[in-house]
């Protein structure tokens, strides 16, 4: 999809064409004048329009959830509740129905009133049939257009979102087709990537869009269960295996069965039941502590960690054996300082489910926290972001998210440059590539986007600027 190709052409690609072109059916008509509301009933109905109407702005409230109008077509003046308090009403009860307001001559500056409240038009009593067709009509484009802007929206969420992953990042686009092409394989899948950057997630979506989605997703964290328990845990036990055994017990392994195992922390296996491990990969066969037989599993197996295996390896703290049976396929999560286009996205969607969840009613982020959330370095990645957010949305005084709600250590760490030297990443290409963009950005901020300028200030060639603008994806600034 480029920006360029029109919302009609794209939307009709995408196939959410049917939705969009049903506009405006329904009109509400309330006025207390009799004759004006058959005169606006017959006219309306004739022009294919279905027509209610109403007395009163009462009652003409009281139609709006059973009728479901699309326009509301209301005098200004009326006795109790005029057009103005009507519109008032349903904007607070979330009704975005399009209002379009008649008023008499001697009461034009309420029906600007209305315009300003948002009403959507005007019509001048007394008025020429036509001029409330074409009223209608306008309505009517206008109504086409916010549900294209509706369905394009749903659309790029949908494009943005892999199961329960939410990227707009080009890194995370790719994993998310590398996961759409090796999910019904039934090879093992190794997550790495920092702490808190998703890394069971993939693995979940990766058991989602595989055949298996049927079977069981069972995950066992290979850190968080001590040494002695962990092999029974895994492959199960015979009674009387140890003292503890009271009964035979099945493994996760066999919990697995028809599914997929998620082997979190694999950094930690302990290098004896890495032997075990590997023994299961190579055959598919258990046996249960104390069992003379074994057992024959069907299980895809996804490992994680936030280690580096292969200097593991290397410091012989795990198998290398090992490391290349689980490394057919490896996918690596990279940090949210190397993905800050995904930022946005994330806080749009963790304020968004934290409404719903914790009742609160933020709205919005001021810029500058904006800002500070987008530079802030994330050593403890989306986990911290989701963190952070709840902490700033508990706090927040008014609807918006200000600086003043987030944490010290985020409003402090100002300058992206210090925090990346700080972040612990020695790769010196990873932590150019960090700087690199910083400045960029910066120059194109201080040059407001003159290209030309910018690469002056930066002391790299015009192509060389373009090229790199295209390579970090920078569209924002
Ligand atoms: N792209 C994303 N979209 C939505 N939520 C995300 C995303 N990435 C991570 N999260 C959320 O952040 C938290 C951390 O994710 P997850 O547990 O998958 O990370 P991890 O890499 O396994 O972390 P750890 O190494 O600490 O185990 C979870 O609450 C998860 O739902
Ligand atoms: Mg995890």
């Amino acid at each position: 999809m480029t920006d360029s190709r029109p919302i009609r052409t794209w939307l009709r690609s995408g196939g959410a064409e049917v939705s969009i072109f049903c506009t405006v059916r329904r009109v509400l008509v309330v006025d207390d004048e009799e004759n004006l509301r058959l005169v606006l009933r017959t006219l309306l109905r004739r022009h294919g329009y279905e027509v209610e109407t109403a007395a009163s702005g009462e009652a003409g409230l009281a139609l709006v959830d059973s009728f479901g109008p699309d326009v509301v077509l209301t005098d200004v003046r009326m006795p109790k509740m005029g057009g103005l308090d009507l519109l008032e009403t349903l904007r607070a009860k979330g009704n975005d129905a399009t209002v379009i307001v008649m008023s008499a001559y001697g009461n034009m500056d309420m029906a600007i009133e209305a315009m300003k409240a948002g009403a959507y038009d005007y019509v001048q009593k007394p008025f020429k049939p036509d001029e409330v067709v074409l009223a209608l009509r306008k309505a009517e484009e206008r109504e086409t257009l916010r549900r294209e802007n509706r369905a394009l929206r749903d659309e790029i969420r949908k494009e943005h979102r892999f199961e329960d992953i939410l990227a707009k990042s080009a890194r995370m686009q790719e994993i998310f087709r590398t996961i759409a092409k090796i999910a019904d394989y039934k090879t093992t899948v190794l997550v790495t990537g920092e702490s808190g950057t998703g890394k069971e997630l993939v693995a979940r979506a990766v058991h989602q869009r595989s055949s298996r989605r049927g079977g069981p997703f069972v995950a066992v964290n290979c850190g968080a269960i001590p040494e002695h328990l962990l092999e029974s845990e895994l492959f199960g036990h015979k009674k009387g295996a140890f003292t503890d055994a009271i009964q035979d017990r099945r493994g996760l392994f066999e919990e697995a069965h028809t599914g997929t195992l998620f082997l979190d922390e694999i950094g930690e296996l302990p290098l004896a039941l890495q032997v075990k491990l590997l023994r299961v990969l190579e055959d598919e066969k258990i046996r249960r502590v104390g069992e003379a037989r074994d057992l024959q599993v069907d299980v895809r197996i996804v490992a994680a960690t936030h280690r580096d295996l292969s200097a593991e390896t290397k410091a012989g703290r795990f198998r290398e054996d090992l490391f290349y049976r689980l490394n057919v396929l490896h996918i690596l999560v990279p940090p949210l300082r190397e993905r800050r286009d995904d930022v946005p996205l994330l806080i749009e969607h963790f304020v968004a489910r934290n409404n719903n969840r914790l009742g609160t009613g933020i709205r919005g982020i001021d810029t500058e926290a904006r800002r500070l959330l987008y530079e802030y370095a994330w050593p403890g990645n989306v986990r911290e972001l989701e963190n952070t957010i709840e902490r700033a949305m508990v706090l927040a005084e008014g609807e918006q998210i200000v600086a003043a709600d987030l944490s010290e250590r985020i409003r402090e760490a100002r300058d992206p440059v210090q925090l990346q030297l700080a972040s612990g990443e020695l790769s010196v290409k990873k932590t150019m590539r960090v700087i690199e963009e910083i400045l960029i950005r910066r120059a194109l901020q201080k040059t407001k986007g003159n290209r030309t300028r910018a690469a002056e200030v930066l002391e790299i060639s015009h192509r060389a600027l373009l090229y790199k603008i295209k390579d970090y994806e920078i569209t924002d600034l």
